[in-house]
């Protein structure tokens, strides 16, 4: 992947689609006046990548957003992740239709399984390849998903998916996962790409943030550009939604981004999907 020169830059998934690699999470936002101010701000600054799922329930929110803003649809990518307790074939199914009709949409861009589930596992990813068949959404994929996971899927999987949504940042670098990733031509998506704020004390942040005149935030999200990772940034603060999309005028060097990834402590900040999918 050649890292992106702007927050429209797109990259290919293995299907061809062209996601863009830098989008926007509302993950948490479900007040219709916050989602109105942040989306409102991160269409000025430029995002045009948008990832919601079922479970933020502000799929309908989005949708009239967006609908209502005088963006086309072309130049939008719209995310969502079918939740936890819709999975398995027909709820999948049924469950899709009411988010495309929520998000005011006829087509999908990226449909995601939110957790593994052991149970629906193949049902549910039998219902995505029909919907991609279907042309119902632009490309499919999955989250939280480990090599297990995806080895399993593999046995039984028409087409492999094209991204894995999972949790990146400094403290969680997910070095195997990413490289198995990287192997098999599954794009690595970074969920919760600033840690919700917890590392941005790091003295070498810190230190990063003063020779190139960048937040600390900043830098965190130049080094996820840099590790060609799509990354979904979330914040229903103005100041700070354009503050993370000014990242393109600078590049760490490659001691800079080793010395940000040995913060790597193995940190999760979300659940862990090993102790999620079996109860799911
Ligand atoms: N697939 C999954 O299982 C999964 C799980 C979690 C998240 N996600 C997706 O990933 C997206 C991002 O993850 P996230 O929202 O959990 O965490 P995040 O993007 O790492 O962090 C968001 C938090 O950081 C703050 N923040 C944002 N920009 C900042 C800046 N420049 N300086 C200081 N603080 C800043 C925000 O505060 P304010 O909002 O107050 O500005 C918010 O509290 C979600 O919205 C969702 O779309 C997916």
């Amino acid at each position: 992947m050649n890292v992106s020169k702007t927050l429209t830059d797109m990259v290919p998934l293995s299907n061809g689609i062209q996601m863009p690699q830098h989008g926007f999470g509302v993950y948490k936002i479900t007040e219709m006046k916050e989602l109105e101010r942040a989306v409102h701000k991160a269409l000025e600054v430029g995002y045009r990548s948008f990832d919601t799922a079922q479970m933020y329930q502000n799929e309908g929110l989005l949708g009239e957003i967006l609908h209502q803003s005088s963006f086309a649809r072309k130049d939008l990518f719209i995310t969502t992740k079918i939740n936890n307790g819709n999975q398995g074939y027909d709820q999948t199914l049924f469950t899709f239709e009411q988010s495309l009709a929520d998000l005011q949409l006829s087509q999908l861009d990226l449909l995601l399984v939110h957790w593994p589930s052991e149970k629906h596992f193949f049902e549910t990813w039998r219902a995505f390849e029909q919907l991609y068949e279907e042309k119902m959404v632009r490309a499919i994929g999955v989250c939280n998903f480990q090599m297990h996971h995806l080895e399993k899927l593999k046995t039984k999987a028409n087409m492999m998916p094209m991204v894995n949504q999972i949790e990146v940042h400094p403290y969680l670098i997910q070095t195997e996962l990413r490289e198995y990733l990287n192997e098999n031509q599954i794009a690595v998506e970074a969920w919760r790409p600033l840690a919700r704020g917890k590392i941005l004390n790091e003295p070498i942040l810190e230190e990063l943030s003063q020779r190139y005149n960048k937040t600390p935030a900043q830098i965190v999200l130049r080094w996820q550009l840099q590790q060609d990772s799509i990354f979904i940034p979330k914040s229903s603060t103005p100041a700070r939604i354009e503050e993370n999309t000014n990242i393109y005028e600078f590049e760490l060097t490659m001691e800079e981004m080793n010395k940000i990834s040995s913060l790597n402590k193995n940190l999760r900040t979300g659940p862990d999907p090993d102790k999620v999918y079996p109860t799911i």
